[in-house]
Parts: structure tokens; sequence; C-alpha cells
């Protein structure tokens, strides 16, 4: 079974104020990319989204096109695409159709940036159906620092490092860490433009869900570029709430979240709904 699908909940939440942190651990990118045992559900999903707004879930920039040629080669390495995979025909298709074919056969949402001259990475492809409230498009060509601009504090406080980070790995390691956040909708597709439920002051705790966001950066040998891999998995609150380690620790974290970042998490009428909820 893939590791992602034993969800360690205390590490998710551990006893500790919430803070910004930079927190990798090394990982294998065959095992990260690996199929989880969620995977023709998670897949049929993605068919759907694709079918239906293909446009807001993959772009592709001239200089991102060696990028994908170079991820689709590692893919296969990595043994992560379907059996009978025909490469060589892939290449063949448009850019953005090839950004397509992977998007649909992959439960990984997968982003590839690479740096400019000023050695600063940008954004130059993906294939992204499950979004955390963001859009692909408007963040295409755009440095890490301003695609970061709207969640508080991070480049005040991690910026350089982040900077730092990507310009130092090495080819061969999964990067791994994780996100989490709170929702009022257990789907996995969160594109703004949904318009989903949002968290308030009347929320019960069976209207909350969890969602975690495994996250890999790998090096791209030849390009130096990154490719940098979202897994979104989504699981009731209560599941929290019967944990007690863990609970202890979303409690703490919510307790000393900055406003302007409960703001962010769309929690900004539902933090103190949410910790009575986790507290009864
Ligand atoms: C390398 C270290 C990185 C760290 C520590 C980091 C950290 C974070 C954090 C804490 C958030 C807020 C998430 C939340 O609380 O909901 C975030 C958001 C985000 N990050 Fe990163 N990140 C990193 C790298 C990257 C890279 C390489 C990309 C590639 C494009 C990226 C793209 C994003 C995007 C698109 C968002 C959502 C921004 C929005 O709301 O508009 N991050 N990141």
């Amino acid at each position: 079974m893939n590791p992602i699908d034993v969800v360690d909940l205390s590490a998710i939440f551990p006893a500790e104020d919430f803070r910004l942190k930079m927190r990798f651990e090394r990982g294998e990118p065959a095992q990260f990319y690996k199929p989880s045992a969620q995977a023709n559900r998670v897949l049929a999903e993605r068919k759907h989204w694709l079918e239906n707004t293909a446009e807001a879930c993959t772009a592709i920039t001239d200089e991102g096109a060696p990028l994908f040629e170079e991820l689709l080669e590692l893919a296969a390495k990595w043994k992560a695409l379907p059996s009978g995979s025909d490469i060589a025909s892939v290449l063949r298709l448009p850019p953005l159709e090839q950004c397509r074919w992977l998007c649909e056969r992959w439960e990984t949402d997968f982003l590839l940036l690479k740096p400019g001259a000023d050695g600063l990475f940008r954004l130059h492809g993906g294939g992204l159906c499950f979004p955390s409230h963001w859009d692909l498009r408007s963040k295409m060509g755009h440095t890490v620092a301003e695609i970061h601009e709207p969640v508080p504090g991070l480049n005040a406080t991690l910026g350089r490092s982040i900077d730092g980070f990507l310009a130092k790995i090495r080819p061969g390691i999964s990067w791994e860490r994780h996100n989490w956040g709170l929702s009022r909708s257990p789907e996995l597709n969160q594109h703004p433009s949904r318009k989903l439920p949002r968290l308030d002051d009347k929320v019960t705790l069976d209207e909350i869900w969890w969602r975690l966001e495994d996250q890999s950066l790998v090096a791209l040998p030849r390009s130096g570029g990154i490719l940098f891999g979202i897994r979104v998995t989504v699981h009731p609150l209560r599941e929290v709430r019967n944990h007690s380690t863990a609970c202890e620790g979303l409690l703490q974290a919510l307790g000393t979240m900055p406003e302007e970042m409960v703001i962010y998490k769309g929690m900004g009428r539902a933090r103190k709904r949410i910790s009575e909820l986790l507290r009864e």
C-alpha cells in the first residue's frame, strides 16, 4: 500500500504552535507517484474535470515544453505510467495536449518550474485538477515569491529559504512536505470559480473536512527545472476530533494562528466555532 493511504494524524497536527515552516523529508520519486488504493475513483474524477474545464486544468509555456518531455521520461523510469504507454507518440502531440494526457493518467497534480537568467524559478507548466483555491493560469510565468504573494507572511519569513532550497536540490530525490486546510466541502477540486460553501460560525462537525496536500519536489537533471507534485486527499474532521493527540494539535494550531492566516485559510468566520466543535 502507498504511504499516502495511511495518514499519520499526529504528524499532521503536532503539539506545537502554528508557524510557517520548511520541514522537508527525503523520499523516493517512484514511491510518491505510485497509484494509491483510490486510483480508479480519483482518475475518473480527473477525467471529468478535464472533459469539462480543460483550460483551467492545464497550461504550458514554450519554455515548459522541454521540461514536460523530461518529466515524461522520468515518469517512465519510475514506472509511474500505465503499462503500454507510448511516450514517443505522446511527445508528437501539441504541448498542451501532452499535459492533458498525463493529467488524465496521474492521480497527482504537477507543476513544472525553471530558473530564469536571474536564478529565480518560474512556473512554466502544469496539470492541476484539484487546486486548493488558486488558479493555475493566473500564476503562469510567475516566480515562486509572486505565486506565494497571497499567503500572509510567507515571503517575509521563508521566501529566501524557499529560493535557496529550490536552487540546491539535486536529481533523484523526492523532497516531501505537506500542507493542511479545512473546508466545508469534500470536493477535491476547489477552484475559486466553483464558489463552494464556506466555513462560518454555524457550521456543524459533519460539514467540516480537512484537506491534506502531500507535496514533492524533484529536480529535473537535464533542464535544471523542478517538478512539483501535489497529491490531495480529503478526510472528515470527525476523524481528527476522535484522535486525542491530533485534536489537541489542531486546537493548538487554530489557537495560535495569526488572524490574517486564519482569513487566508478560509476560517475567518469559523475559527471559534471549529475550536468549540473539537472540544465538545
Ligand atoms: C519549497 C518550499 C515551499 C513552501 C515551504 C511552501 C509553502 C506554502 C504555504 C505555507 C502555502 C499556504 C498554504 C495553505 O496554508 O493553505 C503555500 C501556498 C501555495 N504554494 Fe507553496 N511552498 C513552497 C513551494 C512552492 C512551489 C515550488 C510552488 C510552485 C509553484 C508553490 C505554489 C504554491 C501555490 C500555488 C500556493 C497557493 C497560493 C494562493 O493561495 O494563491 N509553492 N505554499
